[in-house]
């Protein structure tokens, strides 16, 4: 049985106040498109069909070829929309699951049963319904007295009565194909709005006496249509609680959820907890018995178990186990640190290696460096690694001791266990075992004396 999903995506958000396309803004670090193509891939069997109008060319470049696209120019309504698929797929598949793009908090779960419920109709549709008190603007539901579907009348044509419904269209369907492209042939155009609606194929189907099946959900949450900046925040926020939740469920320790920002796709191993106001962003990994905030960001990261991570900034970094960092450090792209690294705060990583047991406690810059383990860093140690042109390298042996305030002018090599004096400006290379100092402070002149003052 093929299965082949169809997505809406051709409209163009005017709601949204953006220059960039509708199903390109992100909730939880991935655009609305991603979250319901991926809700579909666990009902659908085929790659699926994408139909694109505005900003046609950016939704192209982000689907790449995760998708199959047609383009529908001009836009003229969700029926009309359906149909540029059909040249690619007539013939092609069974069944047809067609839904809007701008719905992403539908799980593939649900989809999986609109699938089934069709699986056993007799008729050529069916079609996802909830019950809400809020109608939202969405399309009623009218039954028949046997309880199937007689029609979706569309909020501003309902009467009184067909307003007072409180079952809705979602907009997720699911046809028998070789049903479906003649019968989207059969839609007229509205004539107020003069475009063809896919909900008006409910009718076509009843008009040959076909039944009309629907599946009634009763999450509302799930069903958060974006129309507007308000409308995704909120369907953020519900997708963070989501998030949230199953981390929770899986052994994640959460002292505030609701100040916990989770993008979709990061792992957190089991007795962790992420304290307040922390963000995990990105392809990010995280294992167990971590302590991770408050007051953290961290972003394509890796990070081992047993770790304390407070009030810090990570980008494009690793942490092996033990790491204990912050407050205020901040790692980025290219920076390992292996395990029990001490980092403490208002430190710099980038781009390198700090093996076991490196100190680093207050006050450093280490950029394209090696360092060797169970080296201690001393408060104000820099790394010149910048000569204006290029960055140059700086390699620091095991044992080392950098005194307090120590430029390391790269390129760079300090032997195993060598030692540097407080305030040295080291320009060569230092042997194993040997201590460096300098350069003093020099008197240039004597200084006026001048009245003391009284201290208040
Ligand atoms: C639609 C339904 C309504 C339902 C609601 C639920 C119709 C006529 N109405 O209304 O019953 O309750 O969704 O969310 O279907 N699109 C195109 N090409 C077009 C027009 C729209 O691709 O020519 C796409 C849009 O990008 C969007 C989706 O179809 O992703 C839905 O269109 P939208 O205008 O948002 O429909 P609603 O008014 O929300
Ligand atoms: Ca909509």
């Amino acid at each position: 049985m093929k299965i082949t999903a169809v997505l809406l995506a051709a409209g163009q958000g005017t709601r949204m106040k953006s220059e960039l396309p509708k199903v390109l803004h992100a909730l939880c670090g991935r655009p609305m498109l991603w979250h319901v193509l991926n809700a579909l891939q666990a009902a659908t069997t085929e790659k699926p069909v994408v139909v694109v109008g505005h900003g046609a060319e950016e939704v192209r470049r982000y689907l790449a070829d995760s998708a199959e696209c047609v383009l529908q120019e001009p836009q003229l309504g969700t029926a009309h929309a359906a149909m540029q698929a059909e040249p690619l797929l007539r013939d092609k598949t069974d069944l047809v699951v067609v839904t809007y793009a701008d719905m992403p908090l539908l799980r593939g779960e649900t989809f999986r049963q609109l699938v089934e419920t069709q699986h056993l109709n007799a008729g050529p549709l069916t079609l996802l319904t909830v019950v809400a008190d809020d109608p939202r603007g969405f399309g009623r539901i009218v039954r028949k007295a046997d309880g199937t579907v007689e029609a979706i009348v569309e909020e501003y044509v309902a009467t009184p009565e067909q307003r007072a419904i409180k079952e809705l269209n979602v907009g997720a369907y699911c046809f028998q194909a070789d049903w479906l492209w003649d019968a989207l042939h059969r839609i007229e155009k509205n004539p107020k709005k003069g475009e063809y609606y896919l909900t008006d194929i409910v009718e076509v189907a009843v008009k040959e006496d076909l039944p009309v099946q629907a599946v009634v959900h009763d999450d509302f949450i799930e069903t958060i249509g974006i129309n507007t900046r308000v409308h995704l925040s909120e369907a953020e926020a519900a997708l963070r609680t989501r998030i949230n939740r199953e981390h929770m469920l899986n052994g994640v320790g959460m002292m505030d959820p609701a100040s916990t920002y989770i993008d979709v796709g990061v792992r957190i191993g089991k007795d962790t907890t992420i304290l307040p106001n922390t963000y995990l962003q990105g392809n990010t990994e995280i294992g167990e018995w971590n302590v991770i905030g408050p007051n953290t960001m961290i972003r394509d990261s890796r990070i081992g178990d047993r770790c304390k991570v407070l009030a810090s900034v990570l980008e494009g970094a690793i942490l092996e186990d033990d790491v204990d960092m912050g407050p205020f450090a901040r790692l980025r792209k290219g920076a390992h640190l292996k395990s029990h690294v001490h980092m403490g705060n208002f430190g710099e990583v980038k781009d390198s290696t700090l093996h076991e047991g490196v100190k680093m406690g207050h006050f450093s810059y280490i950029g394209n460096a090696t360092i060797g383990a169970r080296t201690n860093i001393g408060a104000g140690t820099i790394t010149a690694n910048y000569d204006g042109e290029k960055k140059n390298p700086t390699e620091i042996g095991e044992d080392v001791f950098i005194g307090s305030d120590t430029m390391l002018v790269a390129p760079l090599k300090l032997g195993d266990g060598a030692r540097t004096g407080a305030g040295a400006v080291v320009t060569k290379n230092v042997p194993d075992d040997t201590l460096v100092v300098g350069m003093p402070a020099r008197a240039i002149r004597k200084v006026e004396k001048k009245p003391r003052k009284p201290n208040h």
